[in-house]
């Protein structure tokens, strides 16, 4: 494939209050990280880099080799860092052969769909693409509890993973970055930074972030109820 995903599973998870790093917790009977990778196998064949946190490495291995199945050569494991943005370039590192288009991937987005990440892959061309939802909540610029003005919400979308680049332009654009010692919250706002364009094709609700106790149990009851 020329293809590859970079799934970050390093962060500590300490929101989740769950005494395990995010992706290791269980959903229902299967972690955050295979329920992720099980999407991500079912997906077009790509290569695979799971971005593990430190100690973890072997878990994170066997989760890998329960979700891969036949495709167990396509993936690479290897150890994170102290921020997603170091986690996804030491997942950058360990890609291999002729890649040309790489999506990087939250773990914690467990339930995304496999045609989202088919879709964000065939959407890449010169640009990146982010997958993103039109922003439901009625938004308010705040001053520590005063409220100062509406915020127009129809101009503004929320982001999810997987998001995908050009390969070569997102290796120098995290060059760019690790050189001007900048920390972006996403890929998509680091390739900007590097004066990439970016474009948003319609995300999922599946696509999720789990990060709180009530994501998890949301999650739960996604897996319980079929008709979902
Ligand atoms: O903390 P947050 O939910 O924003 O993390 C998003 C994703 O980045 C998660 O899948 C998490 O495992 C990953 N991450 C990482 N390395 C870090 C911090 C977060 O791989 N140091």
């Amino acid at each position: 494939p020329r293809t590859a995903i970079v799934v970050v599973a390093a962060g500590s998870g300490t929101r989740l209050e769950a005494g395990a790093p995010k992706a290791l917790v269980g959903i229902d009977s299967r972690s955050v990280l295979r329920h992720a990778l099980e999407g991500v196998f079912a997906a077009q064949p790509m290569q695979v880099i799971v971005v593990a946190p430190t100690g973890f490495e072997g878990t994170v291995e066997t989760e890998v080799r329960a979700a891969a199945g036949d495709r167990r050569d396509l993936a690479t494991v290897v150890t994170g860092g102290a921020s997603r943005q170091q986690s996804v370039a030491a997942g950058l590192d360990a890609l291999w052969g002729d890649i040309d288009t790489v999506l990087v991937h939250d773990a914690a987005r467990a339930l995304t769909p496999s045609a989202l990440i088919d879709a964000v892959a065939e959407a890449v061309d010169l640009s990146g693409v982010i997958p993103s939802l039109p922003v439901i909540d009625t938004l308010k610029r705040v001053e520590g509890d005063a409220v100062v003005a509406a915020v127009d919400r129809s101009v503004l979308a929320a982001a999810q993973t997987p998001q995908g680049f050009p390969r070569a332009a997102l290796e120098s654009a995290y060059a760019r970055a690790v050189a001007a010692g900048e920390e972006h919250t996403d890929d998509a706002a680091l390739f900007a930074a590097a004066g990439g364009a970016v474009r948003s094709i319609p995300g999922s609700a599946r696509a999720f972030k789990i990060t709180t106790p009530a994501d998890l149990e949301r999650a739960r009851v996604l897996l319980m109820d079929t008709r979902t």
